[in-house]
């Protein structure tokens, strides 16, 4: 399968680079989740391809992006069965490594039947991600971004940021799991994507509200980042940047599964600033693509394509000067 076609065929498909875990979603249907002690019988249970950088990529892929992926997977049949969900979806997995002798990385994932979940991962592999530079140098030389987040250790996401900004290559940092953000990334990140929950714990603010997550979002941006998007799950997203702070609603739809929203909506804020759309544009298609995304269970399943996202009604234009 190649990368989906994109609303704006003329222009070039952005180039990505994604640095980030790769998981095997153990995926158990629960009508809620279980107390201390408590023993609960569940509905389903199913094996996903996922994990943050891996989801990141294919929702870049599927949105009309060409994307590498960096990453590490074990040598057994999980880590064979993520590489070939990548390769499905045009991926290039020339640096994506299997590490002899290592689990590949899983997530533990209930999902209540109100569509909220919780995760437990256990990295195997992604615990092993190291930089090859001289390979990484030339990829991040005219791509549209480095995407990467916190699931892969420190070390090498600190080294490609770095080689990222020196290359002109813009970064999208997802800090989630959430850790302190290392000082040297403030200056080196172009767009941070947090939701409510990161961007409380990075700055100290709530962010719960439009009003809030705006404040919020004003506090991070001063750290030295070009813009930030708070996202609101069923509220949206508020954009900001050095025009100020925008409310973007979100379509009303049933949350079946929240797996993999917010990796959906930065796949497709990545690719539509990489074809040169406007910042807010970019966040109104990563919600449209997000609203789909929670309407399907599962993480990589259920991250919708380009053509998808362009089927539904585009959101009201409602949105609002915070
Ligand atoms: O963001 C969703 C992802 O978080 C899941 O696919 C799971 O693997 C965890 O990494």
């Amino acid at each position: 399968m190649s990368p989906t076609s994109s609303s704006r065929p003329s222009q070039p498909a952005p180039r990505i680079v994604v640095l980030g875990s790769l998981n095997m979603d153990l995926v158990l249907r629960v009508p809620h989740a279980p107390a201390a002690g408590e023993t609960l019988q569940g509905h389903s249970i199913a094996t996903i391809p996922g994990g943050k950088g891996a989801n990141q990529a294919v929702s870049c892929a599927r949105q009309g992006g060409q994307v590498r992926m960096i990453g590490c997977v074990g040598d057994d049949a999980h880590g064979a069965a993520l590489r070939e969900a990548l390769e499905d979806d045009g991926i290039d997995t020339a640096a994506l490594r299997t590490v002899a002798g290592e689990a590949t990385g899983t997530a533990l994932i209930l999902v209540e039947d109100s569509g909220q979940n919780r995760i437990v991962i256990v990295p195997g592999a992604n615990a092993r991600v190291e930089l090859d530079e001289a390979a990484l140098q030339p990829q991040l030389q005219g791509a549209a971004f480095l995407v990467t987040q916190f699931e892969t250790p420190m070390a090498p996401v600190l080294r490609a940021v770095a080689l990222a900004h020196d290359a002109g290559c813009k970064v999208m940092l997802n800090p989630s799991p959430m850790q302190p953000i290392p000082d040297a990334l403030w200056t080196q990140v172009d767009t941070l994507v947090v939701n409510e929950i990161e961007a409380e714990a990075l700055c100290g603010l709530a962010a719960d509200t439009p009003q809030q997550a705006a404040a919020a979002g004003r506090s991070l941006r001063a750290k030295g980042i070009a813009r930030v998007v708070v996202t609101l799950g069923s509220r949206g997203a508020v954009a900001v940047d050095g025009d100020g702070a925008r409310h973007h609603p979100a379509p009303t739809v049933q949350a079946v599964d929240t797996t993999a929203a917010g990796d959906t909506f930065l796949g497709a804020l990545a690719v539509a600033l990489g074809e040169g759309q406007a910042f807010d544009a970019a966040v109104r298609l990563g919600i449209r693509a997000a609203a789909l995304c929670i309407q399907q269970p599962g993480a990589q399943p259920s991250i919708p394509r380009r053509d998808a996202v362009l089927r539904q009604s585009p959101l009201p234009p409602d949105w609002s000067t915070l």
